[in-house]
C-alpha cells in the first residue's frame, strides 16, 4: 500500500538537442548580475562555455565567473564561491556542469545572505536557510546526480573527512535545468560510466526497500530496465544520441524524488560511498559500484521477496526449478556481469582506499534504518573488507 505522500516539483526543465535556446527565455527572469559556476574546464573544450556565454552576452548580463568547482567539492571551494557571489551581487547562480557544479551552486545560494559559516550552518547542524536565496538555474554536461531537479548538494569537508548531503527543500532546487544530451558526448568513457551506476544506484536505494505491491516500484523497475539497456548501446557507441539522451532522462526521473512517493528508502550505499569518497576522494559512482554486491549480497536474505522480484523482472531470471534465495542469487549475478561489461570500478583498493583506512570510513558511515537490514558497525567493516 502506497503511504501518504505529497508531489511537486519546483524545477523547470528543457531536454533536446537545442534546448540551450531555452536560456533565452529564462534570463530575462532574473536580475543583471549571474555568476557563471564551471569546474575545471571541460566545458571550456567541448565548445559549452562558448555557447552559454554568448547566450548571457545577448541576454546584455553582467558576468562574474565561478571557476574550478571540484568534484566532491569542498567546503573552502564553498566558501570561496559564496565570496564571489557576495562581491558580485548575484542575482543569478547558472551552474554549468555536472552534479558537483549543481549542488555546489544550491549550497552558494543557501549562502550568499546567510551571515553563519555555511558548512557548520547546512552540512553539520543541518538547518535551513532562513536567509534570501539566491536562485539556481543549471545547464547539465553530466548524468548522473539527479541534482538538476532535485534539492540535494553535497559537500566535502577535507580536514575533518566528512562528505555530506543536505536536501533543501523547493526553494533551492534549480529553478530551470537545461539538458542537451549532446553536452554529456565529450564525457570520457570512464565518467559517463560511472554516472550510470549512480543512477542505476539511485533507483536501488529507493526499490530495495518496503514489501508492498505499489507504483513506484513498477517504475523503478522500467526505469531500470532503460538504464541496463541504454547503457550498453552507450559503451558501444557513446555518439549514439538515442541511448545517450535515454540515459540523461532516465538520470532526472531516478532522483526528483518520484519512485520514493508512497514507500520507505534504504539509501545505504549511499552512507558507504559518501564516506569512502571523504576518505579517498574517488568519483562518487565507481565508490558505489564497489560497495554494492558485498552490501546486497548482505542484506538480500532480509529482503528476499525484493531481490527475488528484482531478479526476475530487471534481469529475466528463469525460475523454474529455483529456490528463491537461488534466483535472488542468479539476479546479483546478473548485475554483476553488467557491471563489469560496461567497465564498472569494482573493487575499494582501486580507488585508492586500504585496509588500514577501514575503521576510520566505517566511523564516517550514517546508519540508516530504511534497509532490509539496519546495519550494525561490525556489519559495515564486513561490508567494507569485502569490497576491498
Ligand atoms: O570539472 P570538469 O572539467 O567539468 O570535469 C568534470 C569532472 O571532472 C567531468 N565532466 C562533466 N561533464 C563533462 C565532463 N567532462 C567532459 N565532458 C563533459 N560533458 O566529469 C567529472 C565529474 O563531474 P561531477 O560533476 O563531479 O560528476 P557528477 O555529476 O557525478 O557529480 C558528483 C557529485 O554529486 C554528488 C556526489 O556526491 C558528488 O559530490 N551527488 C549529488 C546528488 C544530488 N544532488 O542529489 C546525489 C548523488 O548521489 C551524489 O551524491
Ligand atoms: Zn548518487
Amino acid at each position: 500500500m502506497l503511504g501518504h505522500f505529497s508531489y511537486h516539483n519546483a524545477t523547470r526543465l528543457y531536454f533536446g538537442e537545442d534546448s540551450l535556446n531555452d536560456l533565452y527565455g529564462e534570463l530575462p527572469k532574473y536580475g543583471k548580475n549571474v555568476v557563471l559556476i564551471y569546474g575545471g574546464g571541460s566545458i571550456k573544450k567541448n565548445g559549452v562555455h562558448d555557447a552559454v556565454t554568448e547566450v548571457l552576452r545577448r541576454c546584455g548580463k553582467n558576468v562574474a565567473e565561478d571557476a574550478g568547482v571540484m568534484p566532491n567539492p569542498t567546503a573552502d571551494k564553498l566558501r570561496e564561491g559564496v565570496r564571489i557571489a557576495r562581491a558580485h551581487h548575484a542575482d543569478l547562480l547558472l551552474a554549468v556542469g555536472g552534479g558537483s557544479c549543481c549542488d555546489y551552486a544550491k549550497a552558494v545560494s543557501v549562502s550568499v545572505h546567510c551571515s553563519e559559516d555555511p558548512w557548520e550552518k547546512y552540512f553539520d547542524r543541518f538547518e535551513e536557510p532562513d536567509c534570501e536565496i539566491v536562485p539556481v538555474g543549471c545547464v547539465l554536461t553530466m548524468a548522473g546526480t539527479g541534482s538538476e531537479m532535485n534539492g540535494g548538494a553535497v559537500i566535502t569537508n577535507r580536514e575533518t573527512r566528512q562528505k555530506v548531503g543536505h536536501v533543501f527543500g523547493d526553494e533551492v532546487m534549480p529553478k530551470f535545468s537545461i539538458l542537451n544530451p549532446r553536452f554529456t558526448m565529450s564525457l570520457p568513457k570512464r565518467q559517463m560510466v560511472a554516472g550510470v551506476y549512480d543512477i542505476f544506484n539511485h533507483i536501488c536505494e529507493q526499490y530495495f526497500s518496503g514489501e508492498d505491491d505499489n507504483v513506484s516500484d513498477d517504475l523503478a523497475e522500467a526505469l531500470m530496465k532503460a538504464v541496463v539497456r541504454n547503457s550498453l548501446a552507450a559503451v558501444e557507441d557513446p555518439l549514439d544520441y538515442q541511448a545517450r539522451s535515454n540515459i540523461m532522462w532516465a538520470a532526472t526521473w531516478a532522483l526528483n524524488t518520484l519512485i520514493a512517493c508512497g514507500k520507505t528508502t534504504d539509501w545505504m550505499v549511499h552512507m558507504l560511498g559518501q564516506a569512502v569518497g571523504a576518505y579517498t576522494d574517488a568519483t562518487h559512482g565507481m565508490t558505489l559500484a564497489a560497495v554494492s554486491l558485498p552490501y546486497y549480497r548482505h542484506i538480500m536474505p532480509y529482503g528476499l521477496p525484493k531481490f527475488k522480484r528484482f531478479a526476475q523482472v530487471v534481469w529475466g531470471v528463469d525460475a523454474a526449478g529455483k529456490t528463491d534465495a537461488q534466483i535472488a542469487r542468479e539476479g546479483l549475478t546478473a548485475m554483476e556481469r553488467w557491471m563489469r561489461k560496461i567497465g564498472l570500478t569494482m573493487t575499494l583498493t582501486e580507488l585508492g582506499a586500504t585496509a588500514e583506512m577501514i575503521e576510520g570510513i566505517a566511523d564516517a558511515t550514517f546508519i540508516l534504518d530504511g534497509g532490509y537490514k539496519v546495519l550494525d558497525r561490525a556489519d559495515v567493516v564486513r561490508i567494507l573488507q569485502e569490497s576491498l
